[in-house]
């Protein structure tokens, strides 16, 4: 690369004689120019560049009621990132804002850098939150709907069938009607549909919402296959221990408004606190009188008394701060979700 110095010390006669030189010095200039002006911001070039999904300033209301403001996010290759959320957070309106169900009031939703148009329907699969499957017709037969519809050839789709049906545990249910699969197993056939055209961008509309452990767990270990093949994986959720298992990054979403977002690390500092304690007491005046005094700040979760302790400490100085005390029990928890969870929302009230 050449720099002005060196630009100025060339012989002034010659550039003047070859207009070719002139012209591969502006190049340069232009060049070196155009690099200098990116340098500072290789990062960002290089994430909208491989953004999967780019959702930015998305809203949308019925009626007087706003369900979305202005929702901003992107999503990484290969990343599973877990929309929060309570219900009427916003979750599936989001879900269908970017599916094309909806038209947003304002704001856009780019998928692979292309907005809603038929070659983002087939880089999109949705596992919307209601089974939309067809009750009387078998799981084969839902298959080979749904793989006609999203564009897999009549020579693939007997095989996608196969291979979906497979990675969901439902091989030897081809053949059986969709009535009369457990609730756990139509979810899982709801996902086999969400794949059967092998998108690279999976969204799954509260996976597991309704199911009992065990269903739960093979949703969970689905998802975890889809992450090990590269498929980048959007899932809502209200469960904050499914959200903490599964996903890489997290958005806390309430009432249309992300509140905050970032991997466990990231959203663990938002709590200024090495660990929580809960206490059980006969007497929580003097226990947060002296918690006060030592810098603790004091929460309740679910109406138990706890305190932020900001250092680590041994059982034995943690007793010690709280000498002379009446404590009938104490716990302690590392930073969790739901604390994270219940700070983000409780500062959005
Ligand atoms: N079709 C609709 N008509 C009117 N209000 C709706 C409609 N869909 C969603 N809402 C409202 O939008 C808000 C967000 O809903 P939703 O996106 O379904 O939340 P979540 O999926 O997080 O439970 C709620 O207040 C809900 O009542
Ligand atoms: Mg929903």
């Amino acid at each position: 690369m050449l720099y002005p110095a060196e630009l100025h010390a060339l012989d002034a006669k010659y550039i003047s004689q070859e207009p070719w030189f002139i012209l591969s010095l502006v190049f340069v200039s232009v060049l070196d120019f155009t690099l200098k002006v990116l340098m500072p911001y290789p990062r960002r070039v290089i994430q909208d560049l491989g953004c999967v999904l780019d959702i930015q300033d998305l809203s949308k209301a019925f009626g007087q009621r706003r369900a979305l403001t202005k929702l901003t996010l992107k999503l990484l290759p290969g990343e599973v990132y877990g929309l929060l959320g309570p219900n009427g957070a916003g979750k599936t309106t989001t879900i269908n804002l970017l599916s094309g169900l909806l038209r947003p009031d304002s704001g856009q939703v780019l998928i692979a850098g292309q907005s809603a148009s038929k070659t983002t329907k087939t880089y999109l699969g949705v596992m919307p939150q209601q089974n939309l499957l067809y009750q009387s017709l078998t799981c084969g037969e839902n298959l080979a709907f749904f793989a006609k519809i999203y564009g897999v050839s009549s020579s693939l789709r007997s095989q996608r069938i196969q291979t979906c049906l497979k990675a969901v545990n439902l091989q030897d249910r081809a053949q059986s009607v969709v009535g009369a699969l457990s609730g756990g197993m139509q979810r899982r056939l709801s996902m086999a549909v969400a794949m059967v055209h092998q998108p690279k961008l999976v969204v799954l509309d509260e996976p597991t919402t309704g199911l009992d452990i065990e269903a739960r767990y093979e949703v969970w270990e689905l998802i975890r296959q889809l992450k090990q093949q590269g498929v980048t994986v959007l899932l809502t959720t209200h469960l904050l221990d499914e959200a903490e298992r599964l996903c890489d990054r997290i958005g806390f979403l309430k009432q249309g408004q992300l509140l905050a977002q970032g991997n466990l690390p990231e959203l663990r500092m938002r709590i200024p606190a090495q660990e929580v304690v809960t206490l059980q007491t006969t007497d929580e005046a003097a226990a947060i009188t002296r918690a006060n005094s030592h810098g603790f700040t004091m929460r309740r979760y679910a109406g138990q008394l706890a305190f932020w302790i900001p250092q680590r400490l041994e059982l034995k100085e943690l007793l010690d701060k709280f000498d002379g005390i009446p404590i009938d029990s104490i716990a302690r928890s590392p930073v969790t979700l739901e604390h994270i969870y219940l700070e983000m929302t409780r500062q959005h009230q």
